[in-house]
């Protein structure tokens, strides 16, 4: 089970656990964060699910598709780390995976 640290909007850092296959944006989700909207539920349409991401796991995450790139285009807070949490799935090479809630737009 992959361990997630998530850091929220005040810079209060909480370990949590999800099983693999399990989106970044389901984690925190459901691990009570409700700073994270995630308002399109997950189907890469809402760019709410902005995290910056531990840049130490680059080579682990998933490539970004052309539509979490322009939707994070959208994000005046989009820096090298930002990736949309919902498309990040959760496996074993990204245990121990670092987070930070992006703030609003
Ligand atoms: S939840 Fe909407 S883009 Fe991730």
């Amino acid at each position: 089970m992959p361990k997630l640290i998530v850091v929220n909007r005040d810079g209060e850092e909480r370990t949590v656990e999800a099983d693999n296959g399990v989106s970044v944006m389901e984690a925190i989700r459901d691990n009570g964060f409700d700073e994270l909207l995630a308002l399109c539920g997950g189907c890469c349409s809402c760019a709410t699910c902005h995290v910056f991401v531990d840049p130490a796991f680059a080579d682990a995450l998933p490539p970004m598709s052309e539509d979490e790139n322009d939707l994070l285009d959208s994000s005046d807070h989009r820096n090298d780390t930002s990736r949309l949490s919902c498309q990040v799935a959760l496996n074993d090479a990204l245990d121990g995976l670092r987070v930070t809630i992006a703030p609003e737009d």
